[in-house]
C-alpha cells in the first residue's frame, strides 16, 4: 500500500463562495503536492456513483443533489501519511464540530455543505481517483 497519495475533492459550495484558491493554498501550505488536477461537473447519476457506499442512507438525496449542483476540483495529491494527514486538516464532516483552523472550520456551512471531500482510507483513496482520473492524468 502506497501512503504517499490521496484523493481530495473540493465542492460546489467553494466555488459558489469563491473560496477554491483560499482551500488549495491551505492544501499546499500543508505539504501536499498536486498530482492530478481538474474542474468537471458530476451528473446526478455519476454522483450517486461515487457516494454509492452511502446509498440508502438518510442524506443520500441532499448529498448526490448537491454534489451535482455545480463543478468540483478532483485532485490526487501527494505527501507523507496523505490519507491521515488530509483527514486532519478539513476536519469533521459538520463544519461547526471541525477543530478551528481546519478547512471545513473555514469554509463549510453545514453537514452537506462542507467545502471539501477527502478519501477516509488508501483503498478508497485510489478507487476514488480512478473515478475521475485516467493513469495519464496522474504524474
Ligand atoms: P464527504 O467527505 O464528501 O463524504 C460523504 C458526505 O456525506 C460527507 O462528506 C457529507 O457531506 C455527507 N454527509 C455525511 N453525513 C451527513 C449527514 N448526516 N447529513 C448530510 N450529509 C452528510
Amino acid at each position: 500500500m502506497n501512503t504517499r497519495f490521496t484523493f481530495c475533492m473540493i465542492k460546489p459550495d467553494a466555488f459558489k463562495s469563491d473560496t477554491v484558491s483560499d482551500i488549495l493554498l491551505d492544501i499546499l501550505k500543508a505539504g501536499f503536492k498536486i498530482r492530478g488536477i481538474k474542474i468537471t461537473m458530476l451528473t446526478k447519476s455519476k454522483a450517486e456513483q461515487f457516494y454509492d457506499i452511502h446509498q440508502g442512507k438518510e442524506f443520500f438525496d441532499r448529498l448526490t443533489t448537491f454534489m451535482s449542483s455545480g463543478p468540483v476540483m478532483a485532485m490526487v495529491l501527494e505527501r507523507p501519511d496523505a490519507v491521515e494527514s488530509l483527514r486532519k486538516l478539513i476536519g469533521k464532516t459538520d463544519p461547526a464540530q471541525a477543530d478551528e483552523g481546519t478547512i471545513r472550520k473555514k469554509f463549510g456551512s453545514d453537514t452537506t455543505h462542507n467545502a471539501v471531500h477527502a478519501a477516509d482510507s488508501y483503498e478508497n483513496a485510489e478507487r476514488e481517483w480512478s473515478f475521475f482520473f485516467s493513469k495519464r492524468e496522474i504524474y
